[in-house]
């Protein structure tokens, strides 16, 4: 229905920006193109480098490109579309369009422009309801401009209402209709105030989730390294500090998940209202996951040793003045991902791995998704410039059945909780509980 349609996606400055990678997918599945135009706010949350990756196309942010201009010019990016699509739509643009400035590129084209255009408002839920921004939102649609959403539930500020960006398929549905003739209705979405926007208690996750779609499902965390034992005294291990894995942990238990977090020895705190089982060696790692099935959700992230030392001693091997080192033999330790993977009919239904890659990630990835048998692998580079191994951010790729995803750069947490969120879809479960 999309094919050869020409969508000029406008970004704005919000948390909802990383949607649009999934946005810009969908519509390039239905045969449109789609050309991006960031605001500085936009770039602050997602790259142009996986918007151009992923729209195949060059990213516009600045208004006094020189390049830009003599290329394309502010004027043709709109001209060469048929469809602009704000998206998220924060409050800043929506004051900015319905006063008509035109203080950078995004709100340039959106001045200069005589197509359509649709918005995708996100937002605070009280910036939404500020006289102000219904204001603006009534001078945009007496204008034309059409709306999609925002969506009602719990948001990232810890509060409960509408501002959450509609989804992409919603926003896809949207476009499909404009082109279909049948634009959403103008009608403002009915005012809501009063006791329809209520301050949620605080999650244990930070606050950033307030809804427990997961009540009725088990899953099972890996985090961590192992510990594979030399003599009593040493071992063999690796640098993984534990904080994705926990973080996954406490994440899927903050959307309700009954979570047993399965962990090597590390220096992070445990995550809230989660079971903790604290292994050493890969083996033992594996025993205590089978012992915790079944589960609906597997999530290994522990940094597995792969291989053990054949029949480590029993005592303190001693150093002989003069004598060669131990000679140590290797064997390979039992693969807890796969095997969980391949468990027959105890197998989770999600089975998610990792894989810590320093090249080819993206490749390496999908390979290892179809070598393990997972469903998913969430792949990121750890080569020591990232300074992922440790620390708090991490740049991933979801790789699935049905593609791969280039996510932004987030904190460890934020990885946790968009992948707790996409483990809500996935099982199908919409689940914002109305907030009393
Ligand atoms: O094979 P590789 O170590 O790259 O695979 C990484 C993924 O497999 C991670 O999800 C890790 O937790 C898991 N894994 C495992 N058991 C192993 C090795 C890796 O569960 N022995």
């Amino acid at each position: 229905m999309l094919t050869g349609k020409r969508i000029l996606l406008i970004l704005s400055g919000g948390i909802a920006a990383f949607k649009c990678h999934d946005l810009i997918r969908r519509l390039r599945e239905r045969g449109a193109s789609v050309r991006c135009v960031l605001t500085p706010a936009a770039a602050r949350f997602v790259t142009p480098l996986s918007l151009q990756a992923l729209s195949e196309d060059k990213v516009y942010s600045d208004l006094f490109s020189l390049t830009d201009e003599s290329e394309m010019g502010h004027i043709n990016l709109s001209r060469e579309a048929d469809l602009l699509v704000v998206a998220p739509a924060s409050a800043n643009i929506l004051a900015r369009m319905a006063q008509g400035l035109a203080d950078d590129l995004a709100t340039t084209v959106l001045l200069a422009t005589d197509k359509a255009v649709l918005v995708a408002p996100a937002m605070n839920v009280r910036m939404w309801l500020h006289p102000a921004t219904r204001a603006n939102v009534a001078t945009l649609r007496s204008r034309g401009v059409a709306f999609v959403g925002p969506n009602e539930g719990a948001m990232a500020c810890n509060e409960f209402g509408p501002g959450r960006m509609s989804e992409p398929l919603e926003i896809v549905a949207a476009i499909e209709a404009y082109f279909t003739g049948r634009l959403p209705a103008a009608e403002p979405p009915p005012l809501i105030s009063g006791p329809s926007v209520i301050r949620m208690p605080p999650e244990p996750m930070g606050g950033a989730i307030a809804h427990r779609p997961l009540m009725s499902r088990r899953a099972i965390v890996t985090s961590g390294p192992t510990r594979e034992a030399i003599d009593p005294v040493r071992y063999i291990s690796n640098h993984s500090s534990g904080k994705q894995g926990h973080a996954i942990a406490g994440a899927l238990a903050a959307l309700g998940a009954e979570v047993t977090l399965v962990t090597g020895p590390v220096g992070v705190a445990d995550p809230a209202g989660v079971k903790v089982v604290r292994v050493e060696s890969a083996d033992d790692m594996l025993a205590a996951c089978r012992a915790a099935l079944p589960a609906d959700i597997v999530v290994c992230a522990a940094a597995v040793a792969d291989w053990k030392v054949r029949n480590a001693a029993n005592g303190k091997l001693k150093k002989v003045p003069g004598a060669a080192p131990p000679a140590l033999e290797l064997v390979p330790n039992p693969d807890i991902l796969a095997s969980l993977a391949a468990s027959g009919p105890q197998r989770p239904a999600l089975v998610v791995g990792f894989a810590a890659e320093t090249e080819n990630v993206v490749a390496n990835a999908v390979a290892k998704r179809e070598r393990k048998g997972c469903d998913w692998i969430v792949a990121n580079d750890v080569s020591p410039a990232t300074g992922t191994f440790g620390g708090d951010r991490n740049t991933v790729h979801l790789v699935t059945a049905s593609g791969v995803e280039a996510w932004p750069t987030l904190a460890k947490d934020a990885v946790a909780e968009e992948l707790a969120r996409r483990v809500v879809r996935h099982f199908g479960t919409s689940g914002v509980v109305a907030a009393s």
